[in-house]
């Protein structure tokens, strides 16, 4: 049996909501994989040439680790990958990768675990379980908790929200981003982002998009990671004065996710927002994405 898997791209923090808030959207990767004598990986699209072929691929580490989850074992698998995910730019190719191979995996040996338990496991690898939880779940993903007891749900959004990413050509890597943050913080900021979190979830539930600006400010990341991305203030104005209703700083940068009130403002917004990284000196492109509603999906087909 061939198992395919296709997982969404995830915008982890979504400003206030730091390791806590993941949503997915819609663009993926997909991940078919069999079991076989020997492993080998052919990667197309993002990364190919640049990501290892063998047990050091994240797919096959998460494949290995969801059997030996489940106590089987396998000589190898047969693995491809179809990537759109850019990687290193903030929108979890890395959790993509590990939630993809785990679910592929778990599909292959019949599905023993749920998908709480895939989260768990996904949650560790990654380290951080914002990511996963939106790529398990989909849609506007709240994690919390440690290890074992990391559990997640995911919320509806307003479906009239557009949401743009304008990922930048350069990359960035997560752990030097998140080494810039400081060990402590002021308690007025931690009061900040509590406030600011709680009125980001009751704005998207309550559909009101007046209050979406105030909620999606930051003081626990974004300020530290501006030093690492010096053009995040000139597009995230651009992106404000052409329409947005916010922006920030997608997972740890340096892509920037930006929501708008409709499609039109999106493609308005879109574009500023190139146009400011442009004039910084950076090259990128901006993409106009929906939510995705699914997370992870699995497809079996005879081999
Ligand atoms: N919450 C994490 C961070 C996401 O901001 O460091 C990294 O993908």
């Amino acid at each position: 049996m061939k198992v395919h898997v296709s997982v969404p791209a995830t915008s982890a923090n979504l400003g206030p909501g730091f390791d806590a808030l993941g949503l997915a959207v819609s663009l993926y990767n997909e991940v078919e994989v069999r079991e076989a004598a020997k492993t080998t990986v052919a990667v197309e699209g993002e990364g190919t040439g640049r990501l290892p072929a063998g047990d050091k691929n994240v797919v096959v580490r998460a494949l290995r680790l969801v059997y030996d989850a489940v106590g089987r074992k396998a000589d190898g698998w047969t693995v491809r990958c179809v990537n759109r995910i850019p990687p290193a730019r903030g929108l979890g190719s890395s959790a993509a990768a590990w939630v993809g191979g785990l679910v592929a995996g778990n599909a292959l040996l019949g599905s023993p675990l749920d998908r709480a338990r895939i989260l768990r496991l996904a949650a560790r690898a990654e380290g951080h379980p914002d990511n996963v939880a939106a790529a398990v779940y989909g849609g506007l993903t709240v994690a919390g908790g440690e290890g074992e007891s990391v559990v997640a749900l995911s919320l509806p959004v307003p479906p009239s929200l557009v949401w743009v990413a304008l990922i930048p050509d350069v990359t960035s890597s997560t752990a030097e981003a998140r080494a810039v943050l400081p060990p402590k913080v002021p308690r007025a900021d931690a009061v900040f982002n509590v406030q600011r979190v709680a009125l980001l979830l009751a704005s998207l539930q309550a559909g009101r998009v007046d209050t979406l600006a105030a909620a999606l400010d930051d003081r626990l990341h974004q300020p530290y990671r501006r030093r690492l991305f010096p053009w995040m203030p000139s597009v995230i104005s651009a992106a404000r004065a052409a329409g947005a209703l916010g922006c920030v700083l997608s997972g740890a940068g340096p892509s920037i996710l930006a929501v708008a009130p409709g499609v039109a403002e999106s493609e308005a917004v879109a574009s500023a927002m190139e146009k400011a990284l442009s004039r910084a000196g950076v090259g990128g492109s901006a993409r106009v994405l929906a939510v995705d509603t699914q997370g992870a999906a699995v497809r079996e087909q005879p081999s």
